[in-house]
């Protein structure tokens, strides 16, 4: 299957230090694979309202932001959510798009659990501090998500940077970027399932 990459950025600003990033990775994938890019903040979701069993879920219409969003997540193999570090997690707009994962849980016809598994999640992400482990809570998020949906888990690219451009100073994020999409993302699993030696390690 020809895979097709969906990056979903999720700045609240245009052409930041992830989407940067984000593009550095994207570079070195081969010509075949497909990629398309979807801004939040260009095409805003709205606030997700969690309706349950109360009423039945609707497919969206095409042409909003939300049929977009759906339609493209699933045409894709690989999902990237491109994020930066907000408060320690995913931003704002990307909580929502994340959101929205749950009422096409819950969509008549949809099957959205089944069309994910076996797919792909990866995370890129930049933040200001140099200590990359303070954002574990987005790797964590990003992590259980894809483990919940019995996808693959390829982890979260990060880089340094606070002002826009300035994860083009980051030497190491972009070595890293070279290879990012190159590697083999295994089966995603939440962390009580991971044996225990390597959950110590
Ligand atoms: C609302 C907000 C919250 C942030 N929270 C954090 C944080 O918790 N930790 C951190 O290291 N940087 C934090 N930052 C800094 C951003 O991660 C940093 O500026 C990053 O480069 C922004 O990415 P972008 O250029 O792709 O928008 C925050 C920035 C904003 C605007």
């Amino acid at each position: 299957m020809t895979r097709r990459f969906l990056f979903v950025l999720g700045s609240s600003r245009a052409e930041g230090n992830t989407e940067l990033l984000a593009r550095r990775a994207a570079e070195q994938l081969p010509a075949d694979v497909e990629q398309q890019w979807i801004s939040l903040a260009e095409h805003p979701l709205p606030d997700f309202v969690d309706l349950r069993r109360d009423s039945d879920h609707v497919r969206p219409p095409a042409g909003g932001a939300v049929g977009l969003l759906l339609d493209a997540t699933l045409a894709a193999t690989d999902i990237v959510i491109a994020s930066p570090v907000y408060w320690y997690s995913v931003s704002g707009l990307t909580k929502r798009y994340l959101d929205h994962w749950s009422g096409w849980l819950r969509t008549d016809g949809l099957d959205f659990k089944a069309a994910m598994a076996g797919r792909t999640l990866w995370g890129v992400s930049a933040l200001a501090d140099d200590e990359p482990s303070v954002a574990d809570p987005l790797v964590g998020t990003l992590n259980n998500s894809a483990a919940y949906l019995k996808m693959r888990f390829g982890g979260v690219l990060t880089g340094n940077g606070s002002r826009r451009g300035d994860v083009l100073s980051d030497a190491g994020a972009l070595a890293r970027a070279k290879t990012f999409f190159a590697r083999e993302a295994p089966p995603a699993r939440f962390p009580h399932e991971r044996p225990a030696a390597e959950r110590s390690a």
